[in-house]
């Protein structure tokens, strides 16, 4: 078996350039032997900081290269199906981002392409590697809080929204754009899958596109009921301006695990007007750097010692449900009732 996988990155943007770093010289066991993207600007910039010479801009190219033997999806979304698809019958074992796709049918064709052709795939959800994260499960397994009865999570950015994001029927608004990675958490830390949704949003920092997008909303509020009884709430917020805040508590029996902080730096000044100052996290560039090395890490691990990825297909499809049924619920003012984790219309 060959010791070392070749990788290569499909999309060089804002998330593809963090897995490009990591793969050029970060992660054991592989290396970055080529880059895809069709922006001339975008690859050519990414060649030049990762030294890589093999360049593509189409990504059917890259599947007819049998050097190739992992493919890193950090395209848009919509473009996920068809090069997971491709990859997985070029024999190409595959790491994708999250979202995993646009609808769960689609998530369905790609796992079962992957799993057809023998290869990979493992879904982009990197908290499930954060340390701290890492830290909270292994507290919950250990029993520190007694039994798990309510996990809340927030994730809360700071930055304006682009102008596409306002069509939130097309693009989900917060509760994909930002909580995806907290519905994730929840059922890595509840053990179950969802039977309850009911979500709630509205406009707090747009007013000006109240009009033309009148079911815009940048901040939510999520219930959830897990199958075995666990409750969770969520709540999202994009532009919030002071920073990127990403939290988590499990609330037990007899006892609380607290993950996260909004500190960037284990360090404050407390000045002589009596103010305590300290830096906030930026951005889920620094906040989960190390998790990004740790995820691909894990991606060429189960690739070389031939074992399941620590986060599947499935993962990454569950996910887009509690998405999609959580903007259904806001936008329908009800809450919405699962059959474990899936619509009631797609479980037989
Ligand atoms: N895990 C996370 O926390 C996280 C964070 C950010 C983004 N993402 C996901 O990563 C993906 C990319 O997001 P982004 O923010 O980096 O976007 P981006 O717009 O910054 O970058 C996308 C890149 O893909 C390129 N591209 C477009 N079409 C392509 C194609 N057909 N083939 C190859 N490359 C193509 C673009 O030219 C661009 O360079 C999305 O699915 C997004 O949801 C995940």
């Amino acid at each position: 078996m060959k010791n070392k996988v070749n990788v290569c990155v499909l999309g060089c943007g804002r998330a593809g350039m963090i897995h490009a770093r990591n793969y050029a010289g970060r992660v054991r066991g592989c290396v970055l032997a080529a880059l895809c993207d069709p922006s001339e600007e975008n690859l050519l910039a990414a060649s030049e900081e990762t030294g890589v010479k093999k360049l593509y801009r189409d990504w059917r190219d890259v599947m007819k290269d049998p050097d190739i033997g992992a493919v890193i999806v950090v395209t848009p979304t919509q473009f996920h199906h068809d090069i997971v698809i491709a990859a997985a019958e070029a024999g190409k074992h595959v790491f994708c981002e999250k979202p995993m796709a646009s609808t769960e049918a689609e998530c369905d064709d790609m796992i079962e392409a992957c799993r057809r052709n023998n290869v990979k795939l493992q879904l982009g959800f990197m908290r499930r590697f954060d340390r701290s994260f890492r830290r909270g499960r292994q507290m919950l397994d250990e029993g520190l809080a007694g039994k798990p009865s309510l996990i809340k999570s927030n994730t809360y950015g700071p930055s304006e929204p682009k102008e596409w994001m306002y069509d939130v029927r097309r693009n989900y608004g917060p509760i994909g754009e930002v909580n995806s990675h907290d519905f994730d958490t929840l059922r890595w830390y509840a053990g179950s899958e969802v039977r309850m949704i009911h979500a709630i949003g509205s406009n707090f920092r747009s007013p000006e596109k109240k009009q033309e997008y009148p079911e815009y909303y940048d901040t939510c509020t999520v219930m959830l009921e897990f199958e075995n009884g666990i409750l969770g709430v969520i709540t999202g917020a994009q532009y919030v301006q002071y920073g990127y805040d990403a939290r988590t508590e499990i609330l037990g029996t007899n006892g609380i695990i607290k993950i996260g902080s909004q500190r960037a730096e284990a360090a404050e000044a407390v000045t002589a007007d009596r103010v305590i100052r300290a830096d906030s996290m930026d951005s889920w560039r620094t906040l989960f750097i190390e998790a990004y090395q740790a995820e691909a890490q894990a991606f060429i691990d189960c690739i070389l010692n031939d074992t399941e990825p620590p986060v599947t297909g499935t993962d990454g499809k569950m996910a887009l449900v509690l998405v999609h049924e959580g903007l259904r619920s806001i936008l329908e003012h009800r809450p919405i009732y699962l059959n474990n984790g899936l619509p009631e219309d797609n479980t037989e």
